[in-house]
């Protein structure tokens, strides 16, 4: 069965930066530049420009991809988009993508709801939609606008510092020969953690979608039970990592490089301990973009290529943990 690996890789995040100083600078919101920098290693992040959409960040994004695979657009066969902040309730942005690149030419596109390891689930469906020999090129993308959607008052202070706005993008295809690429992926979902870090409303299963209640009590914004999703990161990561570790008959000495989910710099700093991975294999971009949840592994690849981190031959982790509860890993041979 033929290998699937990763071609080319985009990246677009928002003109606007937002630093802790200026959120800081909000009344409402009771925050501090030196509490967000202590608790998260947060120092900025990007927000979009009024009326700036999703797929408008992910348009540039993906063009990059493509560009970089040294492909087309016209050599594409599918779309896998992972979001939890679609432009609109439906359809998907998948499809929006689909207009804005291919216009009269229809594509296949997948919206994937799995939050923060939306992009390895993605970028596993992909993996497998290639090895099966059903498409040969996919560009995945993980998009995300937070900005939009956040509490700026004290009530939503521990979601809202955190967040940022950013889109990733990749495509992958078919790999020569079987020594390089995706090697093994595992995918977790636990729901009855599911309402430790969700948005309830809009909800279809109420009997009214949105009220003015709803929205006078702030249930449209997403709540978190930060302390409970810290502790189960950090285990979950690290159980992941030695289940794809294991499955290809590799140990965390032969690990090159790490793109963690960037949720909080201190989850990565410990699954590192817990791992005893050296940190400096770690690719942290949290610092400039917050948690841009889906888009946040491309980034992080994106920002290791540019950086000359990532090299051919590495042996690279992908590992996140987020929403749902849900958890992913992929071990790829770069
Ligand atoms: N500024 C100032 N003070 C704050 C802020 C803030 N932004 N947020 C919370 N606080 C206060 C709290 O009110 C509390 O005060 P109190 O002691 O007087 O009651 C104190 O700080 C400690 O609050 P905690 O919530 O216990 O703070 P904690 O150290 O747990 O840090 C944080 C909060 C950063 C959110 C952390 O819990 C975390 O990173 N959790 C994991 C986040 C994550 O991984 N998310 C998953 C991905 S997101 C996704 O999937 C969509």
């Amino acid at each position: 069965m033929r290998q699937a690996k990763i071609l080319g890789v985009g990246m677009q995040l928002p003109e606007r930066i937002v630093t802790n100083l200026e959120l800081e600078s909000m009344p409402e919101l009771d925050t501090t530049d030196e509490w967000i920098q202590q608790r998260t290693g947060i120092e900025a992040r990007h927000y979009t420009a009024p009326g700036e959409s999703g797929v408008d960040l992910a348009l540039p994004a993906a063009q990059e991809a493509i560009e970089k695979a040294g492909l087309t657009p016209d050599d594409i066969d599918f779309i896998i988009y992972a979001t939890l902040s679609p432009d609109y309730f439906f359809p998907g942005n998948g499809c929006f993508l689909q207009d804005r690149l291919f216009g009269d030419r229809p594509v296949g596109a997948l919206d994937v709801r799995t939050q923060c390891s939306g992009f390895i689930y993605s970028l596993t469906t992909a993996d497998c939609m290639i090895k099966s020999g059903l498409y040969d090129h996919i560009l995945i993308v993980g998009a995300e606008i937070h900005s939009t959607g956040l509490d700026f008052t004290r009530r939503g202070r521990d979601v809202t510092v955190i967040f940022g706005d950013g889109a990733g993008a990749v495509v992958a295809g078919p790999a020569p020969g079987d020594q390089s690429g995706i090697l093994t992926s595992a995918l977790y979902s636990e729901g009855k953690y599911a309402r430790e870090l969700w948005t309830e409303y809009p909800a279809s299963c109420a009997t009214s979608r949105l009220s003015h209640d709803i929205l006078d009590q702030g249930l449209h914004y997403p709540k978190m039970n930060g302390r409970m999703v810290f502790k189960h990161a950090i285990t979950r990561m690290s159980e992941v990592t030695h289940e794809v570790l294991n499955k290809t008959g590799h140990t965390v000495d032969d690990i090159d490089v790490v793109l963690p989910h960037q949720a909080n710099l201190r989850i990565n700093q410990m699954v590192a301990a817990q791992l005893g991975i050296p940190e400096k294999k770690f690719v942290n971009t949290i610092s400039w973009t917050g948690n841009t949840t889906a888009a946040t592994i491309p980034i992080c690849m994106y920002d290791a290529l540019k950086n000359g981190r990532l090299k051919e031959n590495d042996l690279v982790l992908l590992v996140a943990f987020g929403s749902g509860f849900t958890w992913a890993a992929s071990l790829i041979r770069w």
